[in-house]
């Protein structure tokens, strides 16, 4: 198993370029099912999830074909609705065919994705929101099966505004017969970028990246050629990290747009930002300031930065108190930041309490999740000393190259087999 191994006390400088987005290529990739004939991708990440959701659409019958950065898609021969467990239980965002293959086939099979690390991760909403456009839904064996001779328009009612959940619906009306209205919808920029890429495609739809979507159903959308738009959590990620080293990186290829939750917490820290079109310049401050935080749907601080920030945190001068609304147990990684030195407690449910220490120490320690992984590099990178993180088969499924980026902006960081 990798680990990466790194030894801290350098100020992050130079150049770094932010890849497609994970949460944004996922979709878009699984939307490829609606559409009879090939569809191409570029600026596509080169990661585990990519490979996995990849892995499933061939198992499914698409054939794919794909070389740096771009990945075609061609979904006409598709000829199996069940998405098994071996392959769903890799990835929990394969709950991302359930909605396109009940509306193009009538028929769906589905394992049911389960929990992870940070959270229950239910999809209660997924099927309740199919069943509101006619599909008839069963549970049976740890699968879901959903059908429909076609697809119903219909208003639908998030109780909570759900990414993936607000993702599926908005690809399965797309197909459906008559109008949908999504209420409550989720408004993430991923929303947004697969919602012009099914316009794209052919569909009807509008009112993305407000709480109201409406779909108007066609009868079939076509091939398309789509780019995927820049990680925001990967540039969120590479700020923060500028920021606990008091280093001063420029950061291409990105979309401040889509990260003002993120710069605003950061500014309060005491960091400079300076942005442009496509780039962002961070300076860090030699004395960073505590703030609090309380991670938020979109446009609010985002879930997938806590673990970064709380890694910040741990070495500013003050106390933060960091609020994760989203998901139930999101602070694992706060135990491996302890084991640094760190002076973290937990207080009642979703509620830690940080006190800034003057220096983390190194340690050995372990990734339990994506972002984790991402907030144990960062402390990596401060600490006095060595450290050395396992599991790191976390990391690589949402980052690409991270130590070889980390190494071109002056980090002591390499991957030990
Ligand atoms: C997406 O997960 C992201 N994953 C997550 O990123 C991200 O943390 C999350 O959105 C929140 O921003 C992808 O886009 C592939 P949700 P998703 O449904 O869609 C509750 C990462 O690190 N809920 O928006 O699964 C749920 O329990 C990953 O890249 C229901 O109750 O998250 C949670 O409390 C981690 N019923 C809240 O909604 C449902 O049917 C938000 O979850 C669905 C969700």
């Amino acid at each position: 198993m990798d680990k990466i191994q790194i030894t801290g006390g350098r100020k992050l400088h130079g150049e770094v370029t932010i890849s497609g987005a994970k949460n944004a290529a996922l979709p878009l990739i699984a939307s490829s099912l609606l559409v009879k004939g090939k569809v191409l991708f570029s600026n596509v990440p080169d990661l585990r999830d990519i490979r996995s959701i990849k892995e499933l659409l061939e198992d499914l019958g698409a054939r794919c074909s794909c070389e740096a950065g771009t990945l075609e898609m061609d979904c006409s021969h598709v000829d199996k609705i069940e998405a098994e467990y071996e392959l769903v239980r890799k990835m929990r965002a394969s709950i991302l065919v359930l909605g396109p293959l009940v509306a193009r086939f009538g028929h769906a099979k589905v394992s049911l994705p389960g929990g992870c690390a940070i959270g229950a991760r239910p999809v209660n909403l997924h099927l309740a929101g199919l069943e509101a456009l006619g599909a008839s839904i069963s549970l049976e064996h740890g699968y879901i099966e959903a059908r429909a001779d076609r697809l119903i328009g219909n208003e639908f009612y998030f109780d909570t505004p759900t990414v993936t959940g607000t993702e599926n619906l908005m690809m399965a009306a797309t197909l459906a017969k008559g109008t949908t209205v999504l209420r409550n919808a989720a408004r993430e920029p991923e929303i947004v970028a697969l919602a012009s890429a099914l316009n794209q495609m052919g569909a009807k739809i509008s009112g993305e990246g407000s709480s109201v979507i409406t779909i108007e159903g066609v009868d079939q959308l076509s091939p398309a050629s789509i780019r995927i738009i820049p990680d925001r959590i990967e540039t969120g990620t590479f700020m923060v990290a500028a920021a606990a080293t008091g280093g001063n990186i420029l950061i291409n290829g990105c979309d401040p747009e889509h990260i003002g939750g993120i710069i605003n917490k950061l500014k309060a820290t005491g960091a400079r930002i300076e942005t442009s079109k496509d780039s962002i310049r961070v300076i860090g401050c030699e004395q960073i300031k505590s703030v609090d935080i309380k991670t938020l749907p979109y446009p609010g601080f985002p879930t997938d930065m806590q673990a970064q920030f709380m890694a910040l945190m741990s070495i500013a001068d003050g106390n933060s108190v960091i609020h994760e609304s989203i998901f139930e147990n999101r602070f694992v990684h706060a135990n491996e930041l302890l084991r640094m030195g760190a002076n973290i407690s937990i207080t009642g449910g979703n509620t830690a309490m940080v006190r800034g220490v003057k220096e983390l120490q190194a340690a050995p320690v372990m990734a339990s999740d994506l972002r984790a992984s991402a907030s144990l590099v960062i402390a990596g990178l401060v600490a006095k000393g060595t450290t050395q993180i396992s599991r790191v088969y976390h990391m690589d499924r949402g980052y690409e190259a991270i130590e070889k980026k980390f190494s071109l902006l002056g980090a002591d960081i390499q991957r030990i087999r």
